[in-house]
């Protein structure tokens, strides 16, 4: 198969995790016989250096030209001056936006071999597998917004209309039909109108699916559930927000936050796949970056816009491999025990393909 891929670094360990990423891919095409063309664009602070713009109208064009994007990570000291009058982040909203990526999943599971990282006794971790669904382009990222600039006010409204609420929603019911057939709604209905159009609504979208189980959980209980009855979870259908926190705690789960891949998806094939962490400006340059998140995103690349599933599964065995053999980056490392390196990592990781 050919494809295109529209690679955006990005800033910090950006770079550094997507190069890897590329290596796995590359090597996925020469040994089951694809051809995929990687275009670098510039966005986040880097391009903000180049163009004074956090994502070009290059930088769309280069994506809308592609199949799918794989993204590193943005943001970094030199550019979070909260009063700066371009951010970094705004160019990753826009991609998101502008592609109309609604749905981002963040599956999060937990890996015997980590558990010592994992601040939870190991009984905790026992079968936890879930998959986050979080609205990707509504709620208070996107609804209207004011600073007075008075130093005196500002604002964001959390925002949803019932086909925002209703299209994320099958997803997860549709996600969770090909697993353990329950979900999760996440929502703080007991307060905000905007959980009330959102509880309803999911309540509404849960008819076509009779044999996947629902429950309603306040955001707040959520929080805690995790920690205390992370394996009672399924599927996890959250606002933008929510599901930006929540999915932020549970990637601890994962061992480090290095670990856990993301996909954003709109109504197409086409996608933006990313790790869940940041660029991390304090660890960057020196090799101590998990590459694992990335190169899981490439076999959620692989799965849900090329369609390639056996390919998609190889990578994940390869990572279980490389991990069961031993090799660990900086994050997971144990405690005064050796590391190896981002490169040296992503190598074991290719030789295990
Ligand atoms: C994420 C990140 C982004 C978000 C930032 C970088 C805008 O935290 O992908 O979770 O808040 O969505
Ligand atoms: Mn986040």
């Amino acid at each position: 198969m050919k494809a295109t891929i529209a690679v955006l670094s990005g800033d910090g360990i950006g770079p550094e995790v997507t190069s890897q990423a590329i290596n796995v891919l590359q090597k996925i095409a020469s040994k089951h016989g694809h051809d995929f063309t990687f275009n670098e664009a510039p966005m986040g602070g880097i391009a903000i250096d180049q163009f004074g713009d956090s994502c070009p109208d290059s930088t769309i064009r280069t994506c809308e030209q592609s199949d799918a994007i794989l993204l590193g990570a943005v943001g970094g000291p030199k550019w979070s001056d909260p009063a700066a009058p371009v951010r970094p982040e705004q160019g990753l909203l826009k991609v998101r936006k502008h592609f109309e990526l609604f749905a981002n999943l963040r599956p999060v599971k937990t890996y015997p071999v980590l558990a010592s990282h994992v601040p939870l006794r190991p009984e905790f971790l026992d079968g936890v597998d879930m998959l986050f669904v979080r609205e990707l382009t509504g709620g208070l990222y996107f609804g209207p917004r004011q600073d007075q600039g008075d130093g005196d006010t500002a604002y964001d409204t959390e925002l949803y209309t019932v086909p925002e609420v209703d299209r994320v929603a099958h997803v997860a019911f549709r996600a969770a039909q090909a697993r353990r057939k329950k979900v999760a709604s996440i929502d703080k209905a007991n307060v905000m109108a905007s959980s009330r159009l959102w509880r309803r609504t999911v309540i509404k979208a849960h008819e076509d699916y009779p044999e996947v189980e629902l429950e309603h959980v306040l955001a707040d209980a959520m929080s805690m559930y995790l920690i205390t009855r992370p394996a009672s979870f399924d599927v996890i259908i959250a606002s933008n927000m929510f599901g930006d926190i929540l999915s932020d705690e549970a990637s601890v789960l994962a061992g480090s936050l290095g670990m856990s891949p993301s996909a954003s998806l709109g109504s197409s094939k086409f996608g933006l796949y990313e790790p869940i962490h940041g660029s991390a400006p304090d660890i960057a340059g020196q090799g101590k970056a998990n590459p694992t998140g990335t190169i899981l995103s490439t076999a959620m690349l692989l799965r849900y816009s090329l369609g390639l599933e056996a390919e998609a599964q190889a990578i994940e065995q390869a990572v279980e491999a490389t991990l069961a053999s031993g090799a660990r980056t900086a994050d997971i490392a144990t405690r005064g025990s050796s590391y190896i390196s981002t490169t040296e990592f992503a190598q074991t990781v290719l030789s295990n393909l």
